[in-house]
Formats: C-alpha cells, sequence, structure tokens
C-alpha cells in the first residue's frame, strides 16, 4: 500500500491523574401545578451546599452528597462556575469535555443548558450554553500571541435512534465512527467556523431552531430528542506550528417520562419509548462502568444505542466530565427524582483521565519513493508548508485520502471495528438461535411430559387410547424440530455468506 509522504501524527500526554466525573444535583422551583397539587411540600430539606436529605411517604429518610447542590434559589451563574468554568478552560488547553444535563422531563435540563432563550433573555437567566460561548472567546482573547485559536460549532440530535445534523437537516443518519487517534467521530457533520460570541449564538439559534421538541403534560416545550453541542476549538503555536484540539460537548438530554403521566400517545409516545430506551441504555454503561472488574475483561455496552456511543470518550475516561441532575422538588416526582438521583450517586463513582492529543506535521519515508520522487517531494512540501496554513494543510489532507493519494491512518482502525460489529453481531445472532432452541427443547419437553402423562394414564385405566393417534402426535412435533434445525442451518449459512 503506498504510504503518504505527508500526514499528521498524533501523541498523547495524560493531563492529570484519574479522577472522578463531576456530578451535581439542581432542583428547580415548585412549577404551578406543583403548587397546585401539592402546596409548598418539597421532598428534599437543605443540610449545606453538599448535602441534602430526600424524604417521601413511601421511603425513609435518605441523605445524599455531590460535588455541589444547587437548591431552588441558585443563580445560573452558580451553576456555570462550578460545573462549566473549569472544563472550558481545560477544553482551551486541548483537553476534551463533556458537559450532561440529565433528569426527569419538565426537570430543568433545558432550562440550565440554554436558559429561557439563546438569543434574548435576562442576563441572569442566560444558561450553561451562551455562558460556554462567552468563557471559550474570552480565553481566546487571553492567550499569549503565539497561540492562535479557530473555533468550530456542530450540533447534532439524536432523534428516533438516527443522529440528525441541525445545521443540515439533509444529513439526517450521520454515522458513527472511531479512531485510536480522534475517538468518536460523527462522520461527515457540519461544522461552522466561528469567529466571535453573536456570530457563535446565532448560529446556535439556527440549529435549536430545528430540534425535535413536543408538548406533553409535563412540559410544555419537551425536547423530544437528546442534543450535542460540540465545540471544536484548535490552538496552532504560531512558533512551533505545533496545533492541538480539545472538543468541548454539551449534552441536553431528553426527559425520561412515565407515559401515563405525560399523556403521551401516537408519536409523542413512541418518541417516549425511543428515548426511556436509550437512557435506560446509559444506565447500564453506568452500572458497567462502576461495577464489576476493571480492564479489559469487563464489556461496556457504548453500542446499545446511539447516546452511550457517542457519550463513549466523555464516559470512558478520555474527557473531563460533569453531570448535572435536574430534579423536582414536589413530592407528586418524588420517585422520579429519587431515581435520578440514585443515577447521579453512580455515576459518581466513573473515573477519568483526558489525555492531550498533540498533532506534529512529520514527514514520512516512503519504500517505493526513489531520490528524485523524495527530492521533488520535500521541494513541494516545502513550499506548502511555507504558503499553506494549518486548515488548508488538512484539506488538503483529507482529499489526498479521499483520491488513494494518502494512506488514511483511520482505516485499519475501522476495519477492525467493523470486524469486531461482525463478531458481536455473530455471537448475538447464535445467542439468539441458542435462546430459540432451548426454549424449543423446553417446549418439546412439556409435550412430551404431557404424551407420557397420557400414556401412563391409559397403561392405568386401561383406557384404549388410539395408537395411531399418539404416533401422530410424536411424528408431528418431530415434524416441528426438523423444520426449526432446518431454518436454523439456513440461517448460518445465510449469515456467514
Ligand atoms: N431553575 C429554574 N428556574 C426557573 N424555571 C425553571 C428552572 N428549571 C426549569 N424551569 C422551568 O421549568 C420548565 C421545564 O423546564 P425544561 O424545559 O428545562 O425541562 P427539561 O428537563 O428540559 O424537560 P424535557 O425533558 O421534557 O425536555 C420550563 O418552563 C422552565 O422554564
Ligand atoms: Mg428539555
Amino acid at each position: 500500500m503506498l504510504r503518504g509522504p505527508l500526514r499528521f501524527d498524533y501523541y498523547f500526554c495524560p493531563v492529570r491523574e484519574m479522577s472522578n466525573i463531576t456530578v451535581c444535583a439542581r432542583f428547580r422551583p415548585l412549577s404551578s401545578k406543583e403548587r397546585q397539587d401539592h402546596g409548598d411540600a418539597v421532598c428534599i430539606q437543605c443540610v449545606d451546599s453538599e448535602t441534602f436529605i430526600f424524604k417521601d411517604e413511601k421511603t425513609e429518610e435518605l441523605t445524599y452528597s455531590f460535588d455541589r447542590v444547587f437548591y431552588d434559589k441558585s443563580e445560573q451563574t452558580d451553576v456555570y462556575r462550578f460545573l462549566a468554568q473549569p472544563i472550558v478552560q481545560d477544553a482551551l488547553n486541548a483537553v476534551n469535555g463533556t458537559i450532561i444535563t440529565f433528569g426527569q422531563t419538565g426537570a430543568g435540563k433545558t432550562y440550565s443548558m440554554e436558559g429561557p432563550g439563546i438569543l434574548e433573555c435576562d442576563a441572569a437567566e442566560k444558561g450553561l450554553l451562551p455562558r460556554v460561548v462567552e468563557g471559550i472567546f474570552e480565553c481566546t482573547k487571553l492567550a499569549d500571541e503565539t497561540s492562535k485559536y479557530s473555533i468550530k460549532l456542530s450540533m447534532v440530535e439524536i432523534y428516533m435512534e438516527k443522529v440528525r445534523d441541525l445545521f443540515d437537516l439533509s444529513r439526517d443518519n450521520i454515522q458513527i465512527k472511531e479512531s485510536k487517534t480522534q475517538g468518536i467521530m460523527l462522520n461527515g457533520m457540519t461544522e461552522m467556523p466561528v469567529k466571535d460570541p453573536p456570530e457563535a449564538l446565532l448560529t446556535l439559534s439556527k440549529g435549536i431552531g430545528n430540534r425535535a421538541v413536543g408538548e406533553t403534560q409535563m412540559n410544555v416545550a419537551s425536547s423530544r430528542s437528546h442534543c450535542i453541542y460540540i465545540f471544536t476549538i484548535q490552538q496552532e503555536s504560531t512558533k512551533d506550528k505545533r496545533a492541538r484540539t480539545g472538543k468541548l460537548n454539551l449534552v441536553d438530554l431528553a426527559g425520561s417520562e412515565k407515559v401515563e403521566k405525560t399523556g403521551a400517545e401516537g408519536r409523542i409516545l413512541e418518541e417516549a419509548k425511543t428515548i426511556n430506551k436509550s437512557l435506560s441504555a446509559l444506565g447500564n454503561v453506568i452500572n458497567a462502568l462502576t461495577c464489576g472488574p476493571t480492564g479489559r475483561g469487563n464489556h461496556i455496552p457504548y453500542r446499545d444505542s446511539k447516546l452511550t456511543r457517542i457519550l463513549q470518550d466523555a464516559l470512558g475516561g478520555n474527557s473531563r466530565t460533569a453531570l448535572l441532575c435536574c430534579c423536582s422538588p414536589s413530592p407528586t416526582n418524588s420517585l422520579e427524582t429519587l431515581s435520578t438521583l440514585r443515577f447521579g450517586a453512580r455515576a459518581k463513582h466513573i473515573k477519568a483521565s483526558p489525555r492531550v492529543a498533540y498533532e506534529d506535521k512529520c514527514i514520512r519515508e516512503l519504500e517505493v519513493f526513489t531520490p528524485v520522487k523524495r527530492e521533488l517531494r520535500d521541494k513541494l512540501l516545502n513550499e506548502l508548508q511555507v504558503s499553506l496554513d494549518i486548515e488548508q494543510v488538512q484539506i488538503l489532507e483529507e482529499l489526498f485520502i479521499q483520491e488513494g493519494i494518502l494512506f488514511d491512518p483511520c482505516s485499519i482502525e475501522e476495519s477492525e471495528l467493523a470486524n469486531e460489529d461482525v463478531a458481536s453481531q455473530t455471537i448475538s445472532s447464535l445467542q439468539l438461535a441458542l435462546e430459540e432452541l432451548l426454549s424449543t427443547i423446553a417446549e418439546l419437553k412439556k409435550e412430551n411430559e404431557v404424551l407420557m402423562a397420557r400414556v401412563t394414564a391409559a397403561e392405568l385405566h386401561h383406557e384404549s387410547i388410539s395408537n395411531s393417534s399418539l404416533l401422530v402426535s410424536i411424528s408431528c412435533n418431530l415434524g416441528l424440530f426438523r423444520d426449526w434445525l432446518k431454518s436454523l442451518f439456513h440461517f448460518s449459512i445465510n449469515h456467514y455468506n
């Protein structure tokens, strides 16, 4: 295979020791409906800024502690400063970061993430998203002159288990890929370069306008999809031309919902089922990460949903991650609040050790290059490096890979991953076939027992049971078993071809 002379090499530096992800709880003020139902009653009692007591009619008092608890009077700025600001600062130093809002429908996830509106709202009510935008651009201004930053924005939603590009609705089934160097990637997702906060906010508001939102009995503007805002922050050193990139993901999850409470029907019901399924896949991943053996032996079911696959880096360690568990304080929703708190308490055990990925332009010697070609190549490279900036070089590299001129460093990984996929699909299919086989055997056993009982009964009571009908029954069962084996055989043949 032709190996190209120009490519980026990545190497990683661990940032810090393993640390647990940051988990905070936030209780919104009681809604007017909750006040109607239960007056001012609440199911939590504040102890301090990290601890509170949960109590409702059904359970005994439970004490919960998180990195920080934001009560109903907390300000949006408190949440930003504690939860997001350190992650923003790290992302500017090429450490990937993820901030997730989680919780029951109507609990305040989107309010915490966006605020009442992304473009115009009371300054105090601005959510994490506009504050992150401001924070990023402020940090780039403060950086020393040798660092040049470029910021790109992407927005996708996972709607009915499909990843949709919110900046280009024609891309409604984006594929998720994994590269050993760059982690989880969304293939072909739009990346919008933004140069200042107003441009970034305008771009984000267009994406938000495309997001799936619906009305339920629990929330007039309920998010019907999981939404992911992705900031790609590239820092290039003008001194040595080294570049490094930090990715910051803000994830506004759709809320878990009890269908009888939300009054979901038709499309809203289908959406609710898909949302609940992917949230339980998220719960399974958190369980697998926090219990059982660590290391290669422990299978983490990231591939069970698009959500967990996209969050693989955030949960699997290579990201600074913060989780905001949004809750209602009302006794009406105490069960859902308890389940959100349990989720948060478990997630707190996840450990992370994010790394910085450096990219170095380097020249690879090529076996097939003759000295003349090599000389020409070096000349061309030198000229390119002088006249092009890093972004143009990247575009060229991508083009060369597409044309087959350059070797794609991800292709081997992709084929390895594809093989892994086929292997895991085959294992699941065989497991399914085995389960079917076992249930058929169980059925046949039962039939056999019935027949045996009939024979015994006939013998005991000297009943004349027709031998022929017994034989017909046995041969019928055997026929069923034979057909089933045949179909299993055809399934295997087709599957392996
Ligand atoms: N901290 C808060 N202060 C004031 N109002 C809030 C707060 N949190 C939430 N709300 C209000 O509660 C309502 C529901 O909030 P929001 O839409 O953020 O819920 P959600 O968790 O995103 O629900 P879903 O999962 O259905 O999308 C909104 O009207 C919002 O303005
Ligand atoms: Mg929402």
